[in-house]
């Protein structure tokens, strides 16, 4: 690690750095003056709430929690109704007590919601029927309609952008405080899921031990009048922090520490396309005090790879720095080891994820739309937790692209989708997301592969010895 003085950093030294994934506004006059516009607006949360979750990430990186990050791959302007955000929060919910039962630790919630709406193309523009446009970048920059006008990059849909998020935001703060997150609540829905799933046998075991556990403590008095974790719970909110002048915008000064945080999320993170180490990305996140997560790709070199880190964690802050390995079912085993190792090495404190989403997207040759199969996104979250459990490293948590609805994005799962399902209700407006009960299906089979890794330590065991 380095120990020399960083470079002075304020809100906007990334314009002096190279970019990539720019929108091109027709007019900047509008866009700067939206920029201040949103400048002077409330911040959508405040500091002392991302230095909690950067505590509980800490407790992560060190084995002590499990993380659960998921939501929309890009939240939608049209599809934006309280039934959606629910749902989304609601199966999110049930996978974090299944999650919890199973790693027999808390598991930190975040929503890629309230914010996700700026997404990375691999082209600047898409040709169809021999007309060129720009590409689609997700709802705070331009439209998803085929057209020259839904197409070009508008600022005030920057705005709409903040107020939905707000909204969003208000609701979930609404939910996970005020009598829906109860605990009983989340379980009895687990146990409908359990009822309705073909593979009802293997799940009811871990569901009936949840309910007895449950049993147990209300038989001990921990009730939710008594208790306030079995009648609420903390849940924070994140989005990839790709349109900087949007980010800038809403970087506020912490008036109790004195440090700059984003406060458009808690949490926010790098792209796999946006993460060049002397990049305007990594220069933005490098200023700001929140917990941060940093997208690894296949394309990831551990020499960079260690460059980012001294960059964003000169301190080596436990919390702070969140690695979202993303490789893909048939990359994993010779991409990740290389990369916890280099990290090991230098003795950066980190949290790492899987996405198990991104590595393994492919396009179906019948209807050319995108998919992932549910059997090669739950291979690559086994081979995580190998790989860190041969590495003597704690494989903290799993990111997913998910949604309550009963959509058909994914193939496979219980009730095994296939392509030529995947027409019925294809909604995503970028990438395909896990319906809800192949999110809770990933959920039950990954809190039984957490159990069956944690049982030869387990403490009734050891202290059976
Ligand atoms: C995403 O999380 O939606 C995304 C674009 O991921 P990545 O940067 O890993 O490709
Ligand atoms: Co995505």
């Amino acid at each position: 690690m380095t120990a020399s003085t960083p470079p002075r950093w304020t809100p906007d030294t990334w314009r002096a750095c190279p970019i990539r994934q720019v929108p091109a506004y027709p007019d900047e006059a509008k866009l700067e003056a939206m920029e201040r516009r949103i400048g002077r607006y409330p911040p959508l949360v405040f500091a002392g709430e991302a230095r909690r979750l950067k505590a509980q990430l800490a407790r992560a990186a060190e084995g002590r929690a499990f993380v659960l990050q998921g939501g929309d791959c890009a939240e939608s302007f049209a599809d934006f109704t309280a039934n959606i955000i629910r749902d989304t929060f609601r199966v999110l919910l049930q996978m974090s007590v299944v999650l919890t039962f199973g790693a027999s630790l808390p598991v930190v919630k975040m929503g890629r919601m309230a914010g996700q709406f700026a997404k990375p193309r691999s082209s600047d523009t898409e040709t169809q029927g021999g007309v060129t446009l720009p590409s689609y970048r997700g709802d705070i920059v331009n439209g998803p309609e085929f057209t020259a006008e839904a197409r070009t990059p508008d600022p005030a849909r920057i705005e709409f952008g903040y107020f939905q998020s707000a909204s969003t935001l208000n609701l979930l703060r609404a939910f996970a405080s005020g009598g829906y997150a109860d605990l009983h609540e989340v379980h009895r829905w687990n146990l409908d899921f359990v009822e309705r799933s073909p593979l009802a046998g293997r799940y009811a075991d871990l569901a009936n031990r949840i309910d007895e556990t449950l049993s147990f403590m209300t038989a001990c008095g921990m009730t939710s009048e008594t208790t306030r974790d079995m009648r609420e719970t903390d849940f924070y909110i994140s989005h990839e922090a790709l349109l900087l002048p949007y980010e800038q915008a809403m970087t506020r000064v912490d008036s109790t520490t004195g440090d700059w945080y984003g406060c458009s999320a808690h949490f926010l993170w790098i792209g796999d396309r946006t993460r060049q180490p002397e990049g305007a990305h990594v220069e933005f996140m490098r200023g700001i005090k929140n917990p941060i997560g940093i997208k690894v790709g296949p394309t990831q070199e551990s020499g960079d790879l260690l460059r980012i880190l001294d960059t964003l964690n000169p301190e080596n802050e436990s919390g702070r720095i969140t690695l979202i390995s993303r490789m893909g079912a048939d990359k994993v085993e010779t991409t990740l080891p290389p990369l916890i190792r280099a990290v090991e090495r230098e003795g950066h404190k980190v949290v790492w994820l899987c996405d198990a989403m991104h590595g393994n997207t492919v396009t179906t040759v019948a209807n050319k739309l995108k998919t992932r199969n549910f059997d090669a996104i739950l291979s690559e979250v086994r081979s995580f937790f190998d790989i860190h459990a041969a590495e003597g490293t704690w494989a903290g948590g799993v990111h997913v692209e998910m949604t309550g609805q009963e959509v058909t994005e994914c193939t496979g799962g219980a009730h095994r989708l296939t392509e030529s399902d995947l027409t019925e209700r294809y909604e995503t407006f970028c990438d395909p997301r896990l319906n809800a009960e192949q999110s809770l299906e990933l959920a039950f089979l990954v809190a039984e592969e957490l159990k069956q890794r944690r049982m030869p330590s387990a403490p009734m065991q050891a202290a059976a010895q």
